[in-house]
């Protein structure tokens, strides 16, 4: 959705240049679009050097197929309809201040994202250009439009400019948000409105889980200071939304004091101690259950003489998903690898 408005950049400072009547503005201004054509070199233009990423990097083999979303196609027409409207001053506040002004710092936050993403740098060539040479870009702009300093209604001019270019970003953002997780629990929301049943192909095992079943060992951690000692083993149920885990507390031990975008219910099987919600203190024992909202700050201390072992229903599959967000950086810990794929939220 970005690449529609990297390749139409240009088009938004030409549209400046045409409005403004100073010959010098206009020669830094080409110098700009100069810098943004690749200089001598237009193969590495500033729109040609994204679609190198989105084609390596990203792996969308046909960019010119890109399927643009009517909210991408009306941010960047809105984009071009400021530049060339507003008048000289405003639309230089919209370009310089509300745009390449906030550039660096978006890139940044980009930047940072990908390289989480496993990116290596040498990959993120666009991004890092754009964190280096847009200060100066803006700095052209900021001076076209402190130039009109003088005229009346210049400084609400240029903050209307400023705050429409700021408006449209965050319309986009907004959206692109909104559309991110819709993507990820659609096949989810289809399949509910399909009425088949999800039993037709699930195994046995994964439908019924007897004790001394089969578990997938997913998380456990001993901190000898906070007196944690516990394992998390995940059922293996065909569930699109629940994902059932049985944790184990040696006596006297506690497992982590986390929290996490998921929700849970801990029934207890065995053992007794109590449950921290917040602040708030639920004693427990075998058959209790206890139910953790989402991002409430949990811990479970086993107080008894025996091993505690509770079932922690967790909706971790639809939280996942819905979510965007780093799933595992409620983490308390740092001896945790904290970019394993599936993060502890153990009840
Ligand atoms: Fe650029
Ligand atoms: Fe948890």
């Amino acid at each position: 959705q970005y690449h529609l408005y990297t390749t139409s950049f240009t088009r938004f400072i030409a549209a400046v240049m045409v409005s403004c009547e100073s010959d010098l503005f206009r020669s830094r201004l080409s110098q700009n679009l100069w810098e943004e054509g690749g200089g001598c070199e237009p193969a590495r233009r500033h729109a040609q050097l994204f679609r190198n990423f989105l084609q390596h990097s990203l792996g969308i083999a046909e960019v010119d197929r890109i399927d643009y979303a009517p909210f991408t196609r009306l941010f960047v027409r809105d984009y071009l309809d400021q530049s060339q409207r507003l008048e000289t001053m405003a639309a230089a506040a919209f370009l310089a201040v509300g745009t390449e002004g906030i550039v660096p710092r978006v890139y940044e936050i980009m930047q940072a994202g990908l390289r989480r993403a496993g990116l290596p740098d040498s990959e993120l060539e666009f991004f890092a250009l754009h964190i280096a040479c847009d200060d100066d870009h803006a700095v052209t702009l900021e001076q076209l439009m402190a130039s009109y300093a003088d005229r009346p209604g210049w400084f609400e001019a240029c903050a209307g400019g400023i705050t429409r270019a700021l408006d449209l970003r965050t319309e986009f953002f907004d959206h692109l948000f909104d559309a991110l997780q819709t993507a990820r629990l659609a096949p989810m929301l289809q399949r509910m409105q399909d009425r088949v049943s999800l039993a037709r192909n699930a195994d046995d095992a994964a439908l019924c889980h007897r004790p001394g079943g089969t578990t997938i060992a997913m998380y456990e951690n001993t901190v000898e200071k906070l007196n944690i000692q516990f394992t998390v083993e995940r059922l293996p149920v065909a569930a699109e939304v629940l994902d059932p885990r049985m944790v184990r507390i040696p006596p006297g031990k506690y497992n982590e004091k986390h929290k996490h975008a998921h929700e849970t219910l801990i029934h207890i099987l065995e053992g007794s101690g109590q449950v921290l919600i917040d602040d708030r203190v639920f004693p427990v024992r075998g058959g209790d259950t206890v139910l953790v909202p989402r991002w409430a700050m949990h811990q479970t201390q086993n107080l008894g003489p025996t091993e505690m072992r509770f079932l922690a229903v967790t909706d971790f599959n639809l939280s996942q998903r819905a979510y965007l967000g780093d799933a595992t950086d409620y983490r308390m810990h740092s001896d945790v690898d904290g970019r394993q794929r599936r993060p502890a939220g153990h009840g």
